[in-house]
């Protein structure tokens, strides 16, 4: 059984339709790059599987709870227990300006009240150690740079153990050189088998670490395979005009 299953899912603003019955399956360990033009849906489709949108209609699997049926929501508490099993990284990193790093890392799971000061602490150490950024954990965001400040998110993402990472256009804000420190901590996560749906303009990354590349147009997927499939044989005009763009 897929992990995360989308079917028919339906967005939409008032007459225009953002999001057009899509539908796509996410696995265990699946890297999934979705690319597409801008105002195709993507960071839509990204923000509705995490309830910050509200589809209108058709269904978000979660493992074996619905986040949304038929175009109808679970009750909150459900849908809070489903959106904790994944973390969310965008595009301008939402670090909490008025807390330093490892502050940043330890509110929400303080929040939760689950577990000891201790352990939260020693999460958040290993974490920022995985980043590379354990020398920065009392700065504050303002004095970090754009690829730090992304590590921290994603550092800060990790802190709740979710079974799925998101991410929309995580470098797209970042000057070119910092990039590659952001794209790299993300690759290692690949390697580590996280299951990641990554929502980016980097061919490169999708061509070398996603083993599924999904293509968004106009609302629709258009076209999804391996990478190697989809960039050197696209199957329909629309992906081909695209991928000559890029
Ligand atoms: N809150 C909103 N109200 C009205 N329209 C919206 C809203 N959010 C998004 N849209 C519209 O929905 C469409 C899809 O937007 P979305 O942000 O999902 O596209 P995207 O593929 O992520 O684009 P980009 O590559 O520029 O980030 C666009 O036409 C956008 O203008
Ligand atoms: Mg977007």
């Amino acid at each position: 059984m897929a992990f995360i299953e989308v079917s028919n899912m339906k967005k939409s603003y008032g007459s225009l339709d953002v999001l057009k019955q899509i539908s796509f399956d996410v696995n265990k360990n699946d890297v999934v790059a979705v690319i597409g033009p801008s105002g195709s849906g993507k960071s839509t489709m990204l923000r509705s599987l995490v309830h910050l949108e509200e589809v209108n209609g058709g269904s978000i699997r979660v493992a074996d709870d619905y986040l949304v049926k038929d175009g109808v929501y679970s009750r909150p508490q459900e849908i809070k227990q489903i959106t904790l099993r994944m973390g969310m990284v965008f595009q301008h990193f939402n670090l909490f300006p008025h807390l330093t790093v490892k502050e940043n890392l330890e509110l929400a799971p303080r929040l939760l009240k689950k577990e000891s000061a201790a352990e939260i602490k020693n999460r958040s150490t290993d974490l920022l150690a995985k980043v590379g950024l354990l020398d920065r954990a009392n700065a504050y965001p303002a004095n970090l740079s754009g690829g730090q400040k992304q590590r921290v998110a994603i550092a800060r993402a990790l802190m709740m153990n979710p079974e799925i990472m998101l991410f929309d256009e995580p470098t797209s804000a970042l000057d070119p050189e910092l990039t590659g420190e952001v794209l790299q901590v993300m690759k290692h996560l690949a390697q580590e088998h996280m299951t990641m749906i990554v929502v980016t303009h980097e061919m490169g990354f999708a061509k070398e670490v996603a083993n599924r590349v999904m293509f968004m147009d106009n609302g629709e997927i258009i076209e999804s395979g391996h990478p190697t499939e989809l960039f050197n044989n696209p199957q329909f005009d629309r992906t081909k005009a695209f991928l000559n763009r890029q």
